[in-house]
C-alpha cells in the first residue's frame, strides 16, 4: 500500500452552504492534515488529533502557507476552442461564423486533435482543474484524442461528439445515422475506461435537427450512465432563432424537454434568460446549470440569476466556457460569478462560490461519489494552492482573517500561479515549479 500525508490548511465542501449551516457545509482546518492510501482519502482533519494516528513511517510533507482544496470541475468547457480565446469582437453566433466553426474544422485531423488535447488538459491541471465536461466536435478522432489524453493522465473527465445536421459549415456537420453510429461506437469503446464518462452533446437546439435531436434523446434513455450536454438560453438573437425553428415549443427548455434531453442527467450551459418558470421546471427535473460567468460577459451574453436559480433549486456550478471564456481558472470564475452578482445587486459568498466551483460541478457531472470534496474514501484529487504566490496575494492573504476572506482574496486576484501543484488520485500531476 502506498500512503502519503500533506500538512497544510485545509479546506472543502460536504454541501451547499447556501442552503445548509455553514458548519455543516464546509469543513476548515488551519493546520490540517490530508492523509492519501492507495490514491484515495484516508483521513482529512486537523493535524493535532490526526498526528498520532499516522502509521509509522508515513513521510508527512509540510506545506506551511499552502491552502489544499478538491480539484475543481470546470461543468462546461471545450476543448477545441483554446485557439479562439481572446478573438475579438462580436456575440455568439457572429463569433460562432467568424472565430469558432473554422477553428473546429481543423479537427478533423487527428495529429491537430491531438497536440490540443494535450495542451488543454495540461491547462486544466496548471489551474487545478481536475474533472471536466467537454464539448469535443463534430469528429468522431476529436473525441479520441481527448479520451486517449485523459485516460494516459489518469483523468476524470466527461466529454461527447457534438452532433449539429445543420445550419454549420461544410466539414462541420454530421448526419441523424452518423451520429448516432459515431455516438454509440464512442460509448461502446470508452465509458468506464481509466475515469472516463461519455455525454450525448447536441450543440445546441440551432445546430440539430428534430430528428437529430429525437435520435440524442433516444441513444442517452438506452445509455442510463451518460450524461447529456448542451446550451441553452445563452444570447437573445440565438434565443430569437430558436423560436423561429420551434414555433410549437413553449420555450428553450421545452425544445429540449419534447426530445428527452432535460432530465437529471443533463447540464445545460449558461441559462442566462432563462424565466423564473423555466428554471423551476429545470430544478423539477434535475437539470443542472453550468454558469459561466467570463465567457457570458465576453460575449455580452448576458447576466445570470444565481440567487433565482438557487432559489428555484436549480443544481448550479461553475464552467470556463473556453474558448467564450477568457480563462481556465476556476478561482477566477468564483471572483467573475461575484463581479456579475454584484451587477445584480447580489453578494455572491466566497464559501457559496467555493461550492459552486467544487462539489457542485462534481454533483452536476454525477461524479460526486468519486469526486468533489475530499472526504475520505473519495478519490485524491486535490490542488495545492500557494497563498504567497505574488507579493501582492500574500499581503492580502496575511491580512485575511477567515477562510471566507481567504477565498475571495485568490478568487479576485489569483491565477494559476497559486497553483503549486495539482494531483490525480493521489498522484502529482502538476508541479508549477517544475513545469
Ligand atoms: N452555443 C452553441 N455553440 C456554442 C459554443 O461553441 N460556445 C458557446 N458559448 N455557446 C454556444
Ligand atoms: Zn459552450
Amino acid at each position: 500500500m502506498s500512503r502519503q500525508a500533506y500538512r497544510a490548511a485545509l479546506a472543502h465542501t460536504l454541501a451547499d452552504p447556501s442552503r445548509e449551516r455553514a458548519e455543516d457545509a464546509v469543513a476548515h482546518h488551519p493546520d490540517g492534515l490530508l492523509v492519501v492510501e492507495d490514491g484515495h482519502v484516508a483521513a482529512f482533519g486537523a493535524y493535532a488529533d490526526l498526528a498520532q494516528t499516522l502509521a509509522p513511517g508515513t513521510e508527512v510533507t509540510e506545506l506551511p502557507g499552502r491552502l489544499i482544496v478538491p480539484g475543481f470541475v470546470d461543468a462546461h468547457v471545450h476543448y477545441p476552442q483554446v485557439d479562439v480565446m481572446a478573438a475579438w469582437g462580436g456575440q455568439l453566433l457572429d463569433w460562432l461564423d467568424t472565430h469558432t466553426f473554422p477553428a473546429e474544422q481543423a479537427f478533423a485531423d487527428r495529429a491537430h486533435a491531438d497536440a490540443v488535447a494535450g495542451f488543454f488538459l495540461d491547462q486544466l491541471l496548471a489551474n487545478g482543474t481536475t474533472s471536466a465536461l467537454v464539448f469535443c466536435t463534430v469528429h468522431r478522432v476529436s473525441v479520441e484524442a481527448l479520451f486517449e489524453a485523459a485516460l494516459g493522465r489518469d483523468m476524470r473527465l466527461v466529454a461527447g461528439k457534438v452532433l449539429m445536421d445543420r445550419h454549420a459549415p461544410d466539414g462541420l456537420t454530421d448526419t441523424v445515422e452518423t451520429g448516432r453510429a459515431d455516438t454509440e461506437a464512442l460509448i461502446r469503446a470508452w465509458r468506464g475506461r481509466g475515469r472516463l464518462g461519455y455525454a450525448v452533446t447536441p450543440r445546441f437546439a440551432v445546430t440539430s435537427s428534430d430528428a437529430q435531436l429525437a435520435m440524442a434523446g433516444a441513444v442517452a434513455a438506452a445509455h442510463p450512465d451518460v450524461l447529456i450536454h448542451t446550451h441553452m438560453s445563452e444570447n437573445a438573437r440565438e434565443i430569437a432563432r430558436i423560436g423561429e425553428l420551434f414555433p410549437d415549443a413553449r420555450d428553450y427548455l421545452d425544445v429540449y424537454a419534447r426530445f428527452g434531453l432535460a432530465g437529471p442527467r443533463s447540464v445545460f450551459a449558461h441559462c442566462v434568460h432563462a424565466s423564473e418558470d423555466a428554471l423551476k421546471r429545470m430544478a423539477q427535473s434535475g437539470v443542472s446549470a453550468a454558469f459561466c460567468p467570463a465567457s457570458n460577459l465576453l460575449l455580452g451574453s448576458g447576466l445570470f440569476n444565481l440567487s433565482q436559480a438557487c432559489a428555484c433549486g436549480v443544481n448550479t456550478a461553475l464552467g470556463t466556457d473556453v474558448g467564450g471564456g477568457g480563462s481556465f481558472s476556476l478561482l477566477q470564475m468564483m471572483g467573475e460569478a461575484y463581479k456579475v452578482g454584484q451587477l445584480r445587486g447580489h453578494n455572491l459568498d466566497p464559501l457559496h462560490a467555493f461550492y459552486l466551483a467544487t462539489l457542485a460541478g462534481a454533483k452536476a457531472l454525477h461524479i460526486d461519489a468519486h469526486v468533489g470534496n475530499l472526504a475520505p474514501g473519495k478519490e485524491a484529487d486535490f490542488v495545492v494552492l500557494d497563498l504567497a504566490a505574488t507579493p501582492l496575494l500574500a499581503r492580502r492573504t496575511a491580512a485575511a482573517k477567515s477562510l471566507a476572506e481567504t477565498l475571495f482574496i485568490l478568487s479576485i486576484l489569483a491565477d494559476d500561479r497559486a497553483v503549486e501543484r495539482t494531483y490525480l488520485a493521489g498522484r502529482l500531476a502538476h508541479s508549477r515549479d517544475r513545469a
